[in-house]
């Protein structure tokens, strides 16, 4: 069955960097498989580099090959991907370079136009101001804007100010790929569609809230983006806010885009802004040294690069509190970092325990009930509850066991976040995007912190690498009388 989606140009500036290889062209591969692609959509690549068609069609079937499982990838459904596949040769810092593009466009001026900024955010002025002065832009036309946007609020608010005289906000789709993933779409099904969460998400019941991503990676190759950013703006200020919102914010009135970002943007201006002894008290930043990872031993974070030194944390720890009425005394604990033991990328919501227990005495221990909603490496949900273990025993006894609330996926292959982003911008649908003042009240928050690291005010801690991380971590957590998930 042909699904017949919107007729656009989609053009990727910065087409043969890391991100469009390895995320961008695999994740429109699949949409063009899945017929979710109108036919006769085209992609554009954007190249410093001249070269042919012929040329970047053999360029792209490779990084196919490279980033694509490989029954994933098929000769037959190549051709017709390659069909879409255009390159034009520009350089941003040329402004004649465009006339490239605008030949190419013009062939069909009435056509919806989606622009992906997969560059660093300091072209993303340059190349809207490029685009309004060849007159590429109409009202038919979208511009996605990779994350992070900006190193603070300030110089966020710069390029936001820059992309907003050449587009209307509705025509800017800021990416956060975390809210494309199956499992954090879920959450909301999971919490407004089911009654029996709703008396239970609030203080009363719930004890904490834990949001772990862990990578067992390193900085693979863009040590020159990371050491600029670290794990708070890469990670934090972004993925782990929007999880951090998606968990803690009020039901919206419907699913409408404004509606979903108006209930996140309220969780981001609740959040607590800390002061120096709580930067001191409820934060840990560390930098991993060397270690081994995957069976194999790897650098430090600086050796690896030859560099002496840096203060860019690859690890950051956080107790969070959100000051409202429905969170109040419930802390968020977050952490993410990079060469840690394996790949975990998971959500704790940890309720209290019940008020008395009738099976102490009998020896039987009740854990606390937690919902474990884990994103990587495998996609599940799991109620953890207190059930008797069957037999004739006199004393009752106990164990936790596993209620997995996992659907089985209908279709052979599981579409990528991207996938799912790229086809809601294809659809004009931007409630999986953040809104300008989402990226703004989560840059304020980060900002103090930031700004207190930069002070010095809590010292960088060092861990091995393919371990747990700094020991100041778990310090962080039991100073309130509590332990990760997984220790
Ligand atoms: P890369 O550095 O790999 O790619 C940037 C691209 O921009 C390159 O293709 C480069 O061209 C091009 N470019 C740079 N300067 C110019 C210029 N003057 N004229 C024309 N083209 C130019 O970056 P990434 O792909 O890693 O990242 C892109 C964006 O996506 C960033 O904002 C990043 O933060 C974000 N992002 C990346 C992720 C990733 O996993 N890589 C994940 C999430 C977000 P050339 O090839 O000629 O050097
Ligand atoms: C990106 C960060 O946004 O997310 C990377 O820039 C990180 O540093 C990546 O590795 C993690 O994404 P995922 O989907 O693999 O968890």
């Amino acid at each position: 069955m042909e699904i017949v989606e919107n007729l656009c140009d989609i053009t990727i500036f910065g087409g043969h960097g890391d991100l469009a290889f390895r995320k961008l062209m695999p994740a429109f591969y699949h949409l063009c498989n899945d017929k979710y692609l109108n036919s006769e959509s085209r992609i554009i690549t954007v190249a410093r580099q001249n070269m042919s068609r012929s040329e970047h069609i053999d360029l792209i079937k490779v990084k196919l090959q490279e980033f694509l499982t490989k029954k994933d990838f098929n000769e037959l459904q190549f051709e017709q991907f390659s069909k879409k596949l255009h390159v034009v040769e520009i350089d941003f810092d040329d402004e004649k370079s465009y006339k490239n593009l605008q030949s190419l466009l013009e062939e069909y001026p009435d056509r919806e136009r989606v622009n992906y900024l997969s560059t660093s955010p300091s072209f993303y002025g340059s190349i809207c101001k490029s685009l309004s002065k060849f007159e590429l832009i109409t009202s038919q036309s979208r511009v996605v804007l990779e994350k992070p946007i900006g190193r603070d609020l300030k110089s966020s608010r710069k390029i936001n100010v820059e992309v907003l005289k050449y587009f209307q906000e509705s025509q800017i789709y800021r990416i956060d790929h975390y809210l494309g993933k199956d499992t954090v779409q879920n959450i909301m099904a999971l919490r407004f569609s089911n009654r029996l969460f709703m008396p239970l998400w609030d203080s009363s019941n719930i004890d904490h809230v834990q949001i772990t991503v862990s990578e067992s990676v390193g900085v693979e190759g863009r040590w020159g983006y990371y050491d600029e950013y670290g794990a708070m703006r890469d990670m934090i200020q972004n993925h782990l806010m929007q999880l951090l919102c998606l968990v803690a914010m009020e039901p919206p009135c419907s699913l409408e885009a404004d509606s979903v970002r108006d209930e996140k943007v309220k969780v981001l201006r609740s959040l607590r802004l800390m002061s120096p002894a709580d930067i001191e008290q409820k934060t840990v930043r560390a930098q991993y040294s060397a270690g081994s990872s995957e069976g194999g031993p790897v650098p430090g974070y600086l050796e690896g690069e030859g560099m002496s030194e840096s203060t860019t944390e690859t690890f950051a720890a956080l107790r969070v509190d959100i000051d409202n009425w429905r969170w109040n005394g419930v802390p968020f604990y977050l952490r993410s970092g990079k060469r840690m033991r394996g790949r975990n990328s998971e959500i704790v919501i940890q309720f209290k325990n019940v008020p008395h227990s009738i099976f102490a005495n009998k020896g039987s221990c009740i854990s606390e009930n937690k919902l474990v909603i884990s994103l990587q490496p495998k996609e599940s949900i799991q109620l953890k509850l207190m059930n008797k273990i069957p037999g004739l025993s006199d004393q009752m006894r106990l164990q936790q066991v596993d209620l997995e609330l996992n659907t089985p996926l209908q279709t052979t292959h599981k579409p990528d976040a991207y996938e799912r982003l790229l086809l809601d911008v294809i659809r004009s649908n931007p409630t999986l995007f953040m809104r300008l003042d989402e990226v703004e009240a989560a840059w304020k928050w980060a900002d103090v912190i930031l700004e207190g690291w930069a002070e010095n005010i809590v010292s960088m801690k060092s861990y091995s690498a393919g371990l747990d991380g700094p020991s100041a971590a778990m310090q962080l957590i039991a100073r309130d009388g509590r332990s990760w998930h997984d220790e």
